[in-house]
């Protein structure tokens, strides 16, 4: 039967879900979201769980108010939160981010909410989009291996030697664009309120975009290697993994600013 699309209706509608993420077939048949019941949050969190949440279906997700501030409401949904898992489920259930709609999973942690080090990383990608969980493609392994070089691992059940991982935003921007100052700002309360509730000894800020968040400005050539504070906590901004990938003579910088947080730990 021949299509009663027009051309560039049916392009523009594609141009439309590309823009959303939806970006590749991973099913043969569709699913209806929006039909599905409610799955667990995927707080991935293999060590000290916080205590599992239920996701709200899609369609349990009130719209945002008209004319609402996203900021001011983000503030009040993360202030309510009392521990991680409540974070967690305000997040989730934040309807002003956009982002959520092209994103797969709700990306919020991974590794040990007791460790002394802290990463705020910046979004999830592809790899962390499938499988709900922060720094698991071939940035998050080498941000491991970088890790594991001082003695930090996200498994560790020591908090002594382990790491909590987050970032800035917990949904895939489409096609790993970046975030817009719009959207870091209303994301923010929340890794504030998750800054708060983890008290971490130190926090690693990896990359320009956890770096706009939480010092307000970017340029993590000059910034890295310098500590700065972040809510009254020592921060250290490094380079991001994903560069170091792309830039391998950068790593000589990263493996001296991993060697100041370790001496840092020491005291
Ligand atoms: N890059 C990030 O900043 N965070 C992730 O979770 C993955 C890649």
């Amino acid at each position: 039967m021949e299509s009663q699309i027009p051309y560039h209706t049916a392009l523009d509608w594609l141009a439309w879900q590309v823009e959303l993420g939806a970006d590749e077939a991973i099913a043969e048949a569709p699913v209806n979201r929006f039909e599905a019941a409610a799955v667990p949050v995927p707080v991935p969190n293999p060590v000290a769980t916080p205590a599992s949440t239920s996701a709200p279906a899609a369609s349990a997700i009130a719209p945002p108010a008209e004319g609402a501030d996203p900021v001011a409401e983000a503030r009040k949904a993360a202030t309510r939160a009392g521990d991680l898992a409540q974070l967690a489920a305000e997040m989730e259930g934040f309807a002003h981010c956009d982002l959520r709609h092209g994103a797969r999973t709700f990306v919020f942690c991974d590794g040990n909410p007791a460790a002394r080090v802290m990463i705020v990383g910046e979004a999830p990608g592809r790899e962390e989009d499938m499988q709900g969980k922060p720094f698991v493609g071939r940035a998050g392994q080498l941000l491991d291996r970088m890790f594991d070089a001082i003695g930090l691992n996200r498994a560790s059940p020591d908090a002594k030697e382990a790491l909590y991982i987050t970032n800035i935003l917990p949904w895939r921007p489409p096609q790993n664009r970046d975030p817009s100052p719009a959207e870091i700002a209303m994301m923010l309360p929340f890794v504030q309120r998750h800054i708060d509730l983890a008290a971490p000894e130190v926090i690693v800020l990896m990359g320009n975009i956890s770096c706009q968040g939480l010092l307000g400005r970017r340029g993590i050539t000059r910034l890295r290697g310098t500590w700065q504070e972040v809510m009254a906590r020592p921060a250290m901004p490094m380079f991001h993994p994903a560069f170091l990938l792309r830039q391998p003579p950068r790593k000589r910088e990263a493996w001296a600013d991993l060697l100041s947080i370790q001496s840092k730990l020491r005291g």
